[in-house]
């Protein structure tokens, strides 16, 4: 039997129609691709009844069972938000504006949490979801997840910064960082670079910089993998993620599990 939802929660949100294959991509079962032949392999019913056709539409409210065993359909929640400076990466903050604190009340009701984090000076790209498998993969230091930013740095950065970057550079502590890409837009006594990293050490691109006798002044982040900040979004501003957005997160993530 299809599952009712309440009519309080039906008449917050309208429910959506979803392909059974997007459904099934995003409950893990595998990528779209992988689960034309998983439906031909396995029984999958919907409402008891076995479907073989991967664009079949359904909602939260329908009953999915794979072999036999139910798959209840969760509706997660993505939003991409322009990060202003001073406030911070957080769910909650006793003194501080939290990038949740941004959200409009019926989105703060999802129960969204950031997806890593950035420095309360820093500006630019959060992913907010409820996904945690979703998010757990985009944070994993072995996944190669490059997170691109921009930044205004003190001093000259030279092609001998890019040598270092691309080489790994010792921080503070002696910890020695995976090599990273520079690109120098603008050279003088403030340049203007991009960076790109894949992991998330606390201040690492400050800290890069620091070791090589240079301050970083601004910082944003303008992709997190293959997801790029919507340049329209106005400081502060946060929307839903695209379908395609979603899709393409999804479809690397879940082929990158083999
Ligand atoms: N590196 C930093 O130094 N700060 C950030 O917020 C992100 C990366």
């Amino acid at each position: 039997m299809p599952k009712k939802l309440s009519s309080s929660n039906s008449s917050i949100e309208k429910i959506k129609k979803r392909r059974l294959d997007q459904v099934l991509s995003r409950l893990g079962i595998g990528s779209r691709k992988a689960i034309r032949k998983i439906i031909r392999k396995t029984t999958i019913e919907v409402n008891g009844k076995r479907i073989l056709d991967t664009s079949f539409p359904v909602s939260t409210e329908d009953e999915i069972k794979i072999d036999g065993e139910i798959f209840p359909i969760s509706e997660n929640y993505f939003y991409m938000l322009n990060k202003p400076a001073g406030v911070v990466t957080a769910t909650e903050d006793p003194k501080d504006k939290t990038v949740i604190d941004l959200l409009e009340e019926r989105d703060k009701r999802k129960n969204v949490f950031p997806v890593g984090r950035l420095d309360k000076n820093t500006e630019g790209l959060i992913l907010l979801t409820t996904d945690g498998k979703l998010a757990h993969f985009l944070m994993s230091p072995r996944k190669n997840i490059y997170k691109t930013y921009i930044a205004t740095v003190l001093g000259k950065v030279t092609e001998s910064d890019i040598q270092a970057f691309s080489e790994g550079i010792v921080l503070d502590d002696g910890y020695k960082t995976l090599p990273a890409i520079l690109k120098i837009f603008e050279s003088g006594n403030e340049s203007k670079v991009e960076i790109q990293i894949r992991e998330g050490k606390f201040h690492q691109i400050k800290k890069m910089f620091l070791s090589l006798d240079k301050k970083v002044i601004y910082l944003k982040r303008i992709s997190l993998y293959n997801l790029n900040l919507d340049p329209e979004l106005k400081l502060g501003e946060y929307r839903s993620l695209t379908e395609t957005e979603i899709e393409s997160l999804y479809n690397d993530f879940l082929d990158s599990k083999g």
